[in-house]
C-alpha cells in the first residue's frame, strides 16, 4: 500500500517535518527573508546574508506552495520572452545603462556576468519594450566582413565616446566553485550533514543561471520560429529537474506539438481544412530533416552559436552547439517528449524532500571525483542513472522517503493522464497532494547506507526499478539494469560495462567502510585528518593509508593544500569545471 496516498493537509505534515529538522540541526535557523530584488542590489545582499549557514535555499522551501513543473516552465518562459542579452563595453556605469534602457519601458530585473566579455541580462516588464529596443537598434556598420541582417534579442552595446569611468557592476557567478574553495567549505563544516548541504549550496544552479538557461532557449526558439512560428523550445534534463549543477549542459526540446495540433483542430460544418504538407516515410526522418534545417539556421544566422554539429544518426537525433555568450554547451532534440516527462518526474522527486537533492548532488560529485562518470561517451554510468539509483534507494527506506512511481500514478487525477507513444506517463503533477515522508534519517546515515546498499546489491540477478521501488529479476544479462521508468522494456544503463560496474561497487564498499570508521570516532575525533565527505573524495586507497596513519597537526589551509596535491596528482580534470555529457549512441 502506498504510504504517500493520504492527501496532505497543507501545513500540518510540513510543520511536523520542519520541527524534526530543527531538532536534527545543531545550528539555529533564522527565517529566510524573501525580497523581490535584483541580484547585485542591497536587497539581494540582505537576502543572501540572512541565509542561515547550515541551510540551503533551494527554491523549494517547505512553507511555499510548490509550483507544478508546467507552471514553473510557463512562467520562466514568459519572463525569458521579455528579456534581452547585451554584450557590454568593459567600462560601464550600471546606473546610466539602466537609465538608457528604461527609455523602452520599465525593467523588472537585471544582472551582469562575465564570459569572454561583460554581458547583461535585462528583463523588461513588458514584451513591447523589447520590440521598442529592437526598432531603435542599428545594424553594425560595415567593416571588412558582411553582416547577415538578423534581428535577434542579443545586442552589442557600444559607447559613442570612450568614458573614463570605472566599471562598477556586480557580477553574478555562473561557474561552479574551484576544488580549493569546495574543500575549504567542506573542511569548515560541522557535520557530514552540513557538508552535503554545503556541496549542494555551492553547486546548485543559481536563480541567475536558471534565467540565463531559459533566455538561451528563448533565443533559439526565435530562430526555429522562422520555420515553425508556433514552436516552443523547452529546457529539460538537469537544467530544470532540480539536479543541475553550475556548468551542466543545456538540453533543449523543440516542441512542434502546437504546430501539429493547429492543423487538426480547425473544423467548421462539413468542411475540414488541412495544410498542404510534404510527407516523409517515418517520424525519425521527419525529425532528422527538421533538425538538419534548424542546425543550418543556427550555424548561419544565430549570433553566438558556434561549433554546430548535426548528430542525426544517433538513436535520439540532436544538434549540438556552444552558445558562446552564455557559455552553455547545448543539445537540441525534437522527438524525445518522454525525456521531458522524465525531467518533470525528477523535478517532483527533487522537490518532495530536501534530503533528495543533497544526496543526489553528493553521489554525482563522488562519482565524478572517482572517474565513474565521464564527459566522453562510453561504458560509464551516467548522471541520470545515478539519480535513479538514489531515488530507488530512498524508496526502499523504512519508512520510505520517496514514493514509488506506481504510487504517484495512483494519486493522479484526470488532468494528469498522459500517454506518450503508447507509454503510460501518468503521475500526479500537483506536489501538494503528496504526503511528506515521516522518515527522519540524517543525510550522513543515508549516504552511508546508500554505499552499503549498492556495495552489496545483487547486480548479477536484480534490476533497479523506481516504478515499484523494489528489486526485481533482471530481464537480460546487462551488468547494470535500471528500468526506464516510462519505456519499461528499456534499460537506461545498457551501456555500462561489467568492469565499470565493478569499479562502482568497489568504491561504494570503500566509501561505506570510511563512513563506518567515522561512526566509531566522529569528526571531532578525526583531528587534522580529512573526514566525512572529504575523505570520500580522496583517491581510492588513500583513505585506508591516511586513516591508519598517526594524526598530524597541520593548519586548515595546509590540510586543503595537501588534499588538493594528492587529488591533482591522480585526476586533476575531475575537479575542474566538468559537464557530464549524455552518451549519445546508447541513450535508451
Ligand atoms: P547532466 O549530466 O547534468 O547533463 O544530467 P542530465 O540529467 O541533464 O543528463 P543528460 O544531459 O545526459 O540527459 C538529459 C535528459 O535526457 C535526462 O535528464 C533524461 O531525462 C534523458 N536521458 C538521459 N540519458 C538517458 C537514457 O539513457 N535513457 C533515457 N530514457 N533518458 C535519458
Ligand atoms: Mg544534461
Amino acid at each position: 500500500m502506498c504510504r504517500f496516498l493520504t492527501m496532505a493537509v497543507p501545513g500540518v505534515g510540513l510543520l511536523t517535518r520542519l520541527h524534526l529538522y530543527a531538532q536534527r540541526r545543531s545550528r539555529v535557523q533564522r527565517p529566510v527573508l524573501r525580497l523581490l530584488s535584483c541580484p547585485g542590489t542591497v536587497a539581494e545582499d540582505l537576502r543572501r546574508d540572512e541565509q542561515p549557514s547550515g541551510s540551503v535555499e533551494t527554491g523549494f522551501e517547505d512553507k511555499i506552495p510548490k509550483k507544478r513543473f508546467s507552471e514553473m516552465q510557463n512562467e520562466r518562459r514568459e519572463q525569458a520572452q521579455r528579456t534581452v542579452l547585451i554584450h557590454c563595453p568593459e567600462k560601464i556605469s550600471e546606473k546610466k545603462f539602466l537609465k538608457y534602457l528604461s527609455q523602452h519601458g520599465p525593467i523588472n530585473n537585471h544582472f551582469f556576468y562575465e564570459s569572454f566579455g561583460l554581458y547583461a541580462v535585462v528583463e523588461f516588464c513588458q514584451k513591447e519594450s523589447v520590440r521598442s529596443l529592437q526598432n531603435e537598434t542599428h545594424a553594425p556598420s560595415k567593416g571588412m566582413e558582411v553582416a547577415i541582417p538578423f534581428r535577434s534579442r542579443f545586442f552589442n552595446l557600444k559607447l559613442k565616446n570612450q568614458t573614463s569611468e570605472r566599471s562598477c557592476v556586480q557580477m553574478s557567478n555562473q561557474l561552479p566553485p574551484s576544488s580549493k574553495k569546495l574543500f575549504e567549505v567542506l573542511c569548515d563544516a560541522e557535520s557530514v550533514d552540513d557538508q552535503l548541504n554545503a556541496l549542494l549550496k555551492e553547486f546548485q544552479l543559481t536563480e541567475e543561471n536558471t534565467k540565463l538557461r531559459y533566455l538561451t532557449c528563448s533565443l533559439i526558439e526565435d530562430i526555429a520560429a522562422a520555420y515553425f512560428p508556433d514552436c516552443v523550445v523547452r529546457p529539460f534534463g538537469s537544467s530544470v529537474n532540480t539536479f543541475g549543477k553550475l556548468g551542466c549542459d543545456l538540453d533543449m526540446f523543440l516542441d512542434l506539438n502546437e504546430t501539429r495540433n493547429l492543423s487538426t483542430n480547425k473544423t467548421s460544418g462539413n468542411f475540414l481544412m488541412e495544410f498542404q504538407v510534404k510527407n516523409v516515410p517515418s517520424e525519425r526522418i521527419a525529425t532528422q530533416k527538421i533538425l538538419s534545417v534548424i542546425g543550418e539556421c543556427l550555424d548561419n544566422f544565430s549570433p553566438g552559436c558556434v561549433g554546430v554539429q548535426k548528430i542525426l544518426n544517433a538513436r535520439c537525433p540532436l544538434v549540438r552547439f556552444s552558445h558562446q555568450a552564455s557559455g552553455f554547451q547545448c543539445d537540441l532534440t525534437t522527438n524525445n517528449r518522454i525525456a521531458l516527462t522524465s525531467s518533470e518526474l525528477l523535478y517532483i522527486y527533487g522537490a518532495l524532500d530536501s534530503r533528495v537533492r543533497a544526496l543526489v548532488f553528493t553521489v554525482r560529485y563522488w562519482a565524478r571525483a572517482h572517474s565513474l562518470t565521464s564527459s566522453i561517451p562510453g561504458a560509464w554510468i551516467t548522471n541520470f542513472s545515478l539519480t535513479m539509483m538514489v531515488i530507488f534507494f530512498l524508496q526502499t527506506r523504512s519508512p520510505p522517503i520517496l514514493p514509488t512511481l506506481d504510487c504517484l500514478q495512483t494519486l493522479a487525477d484526470a488532468e494528469d493522464k498522459c500517454i506518450i507513444e503508447g507509454n503510460n506517463c501518468t503521475f500526479v503533477r500537483d506536489l501538494n497532494r503528496i504526503k511528506p515522508s515521516e522518515n527522519t534519517e540524517t543525510l550522513e546515515l543515508l549516504l552511508k547506507e546508500f554505499f552499503e546498499y549498492f556495495g552489496n546489491f545483487a547486480f548479477n540477478k536484480n534490476s533497479i526499478n523506481i516504478r515499484q521501488g523494489r528489486e526485481q529479476n533482471k530481464p537480460d544479462s546487462s551488468p547494470l539494469y535500471i528500468q526506464n521508468p516510462f519505456e519499461t522494456s528499456l534499460n537506461i544503463s545498457k551501456n555500462v560495462s561489467q568492469s565499470q560496474l565493478q569499479k562502482f561497487v568497489d568504491l561504494a564498499q570503500e566509501s561505506a567502510w570510511i563512513l563506518q570508521q567515522e561512526d566509531l570516532g566522529g569528526p571531532s575525533m578525526s583531528g587534522n585528518q580529512p573526514w566525512g565527505l572529504v575523505a570520500l573524495l580522496l583517491p581510492s586507497g588513500a583513505n585506508r593509508k591516511s586513516l591508519g596513519k598517526k594524526k598530524s597537526r597541520k593548519p586548515a589551509s595546509e590540510k586543503v593544500k595537501v588534499l588538493l596535491e594528492s587529488i591533482k596528482s591522480n585526476r586533476t580534470e575531475n575537479f575542474t569545471n566538468t559537464n557530464g555529457k549524455r552518451n549519445v549512441s546508447t541513450q535508451t
